[in-house]
């Protein structure tokens, strides 16, 4: 039996909402997996990039074997139900931006785990492969949206289970993602962060993030803008993104824009816009990043609301 999932891109953090904010969007990595035929075979990843896309260099650093973390989040669910994978093949097609904070980590476990989930008959619940894969990603806010869609707000519990909430993006605001010529690996990006943070941080980050939640309820654009800050990750990776603070800078007079954020741990900028103007952002962003000589690709795009969908299924 051969299963393919297609999952979507995510967006994590959204300004305030560090760890905690997911919001899916309509770029898709397809993972296949197969049972092959021959025993004695093993596990077997190949990941084949989009042919548009510039991440030759990036795959050649995507662990191709038990070290993967596909093979470590189905061999998670294998466990889970006193079983060890063997003589599977796993195909990624990548779509997504690898490490440029759009999830492609977070895609590839949850089209691994639907895909084994499926083979094995759907022995794991939601509750149980939401579970599984925030355990393997580190934090829910990227995995969550993969699964379900949409924009989520999630926590991860004591216990390792998550607890999540869909929230309504109104279809008034734009997203519009920048995304710059290299790479920002996750861990690096964490690596900078401090192990505590100053309280007068942490309460400005509890009320954005109060404010967001009410802001998106009652599409409430005066408060939007006074959401989309942060305290707890934006300033320690700003030097590991040079262009941010600028482009910051010259978006903050333009009357349509609500904000600009890092999508997840970076290196893309997402901005939060009003319908009109994105001509002007799209130049804004580009003009300030080429004069520091980084090239950069910005689409404005819809969020997507279906989490990750098996596409494929040969018996
Ligand atoms: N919340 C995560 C971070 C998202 O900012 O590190 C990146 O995967």
């Amino acid at each position: 039996m051969k299963i393919s999932v297609k999952v979507p891109a995510t967006t994590a953090n959204i300004g305030p909402g560090f760890d905690c904010l997911g919001m899916a969007l309509p770029l898709y990595n397809t993972i296949t997996i197969e049972e092959t035929v021959l025993p004695g075979t093993g596990i077997e990843i190949n990941v084949m990039q989009d042919s548009d896309s510039d991440n030759v260099l990036s795959l050649e650093h995507i662990p191709m074997d038990e070290n993967s973390i596909i093979y470590k989040a189905v061999e998670l669910l294998y466990n889970s139900i006193g079983q060890t994978p063997s003589e599977l093949k796993i195909t990624v097609h990548s779509h997504i931006p690898i490490a440029r904070g759009f999830g492609s980590s977070a895609a590839v476990i949850v089209g691994g785990l639907l895909a084994a989930n499926e083979l094995l008959g759907r022995p794991a619940d939601e509750v149980a492969l939401l579970s599984i894969a925030t355990e393997v990603e580190g934090h829910p806010d990227n995995v969550t949206p993969a699964i379900v869609g949409g924009l989520v707000l999630s926590s991860l519990e004591d216990d390792g289970t998550v607890i999540y909430r869909k929230l309504d993006w109104p279809d008034e605001w734009q997203i519009t993602l920048c995304i710059p010529d290299y790479e920002l690996a996750t861990d690096i990006a964490r690596s900078v962060l401090p192990k505590e943070v100053p309280m007068a941080d942490a309460i400005f980050n509890a009320q954005r993030m109060g404010m967001f939640v009410q802001a998106v309820n009652t599409k409430d654009e005066e408060l939007m803008r006074l959401a989309l800050h942060d305290k707890l990750h934006q300033p320690y990776r700003m030097k590991l993104v040079p262009g941010f603070d600028k482009i910051m800078e010259n978006l903050k007079h333009e009357e349509s824009v609500l904000g600009c954020v890092l999508s997840g741990a970076g290196p893309s900028i997402l901005i939060i816009s009003k319908k009109n103007a994105l001509d002007k952002i799209h130049s804004i962003v580009k003009e300030t990043w080429a004069y520091l000589n980084v090239k950069a690709e910005v689409l404005t795009l819809p969020v997507e609301k279906q989490g990750a969908q098996i596409i494929k299924q040969d018996n």
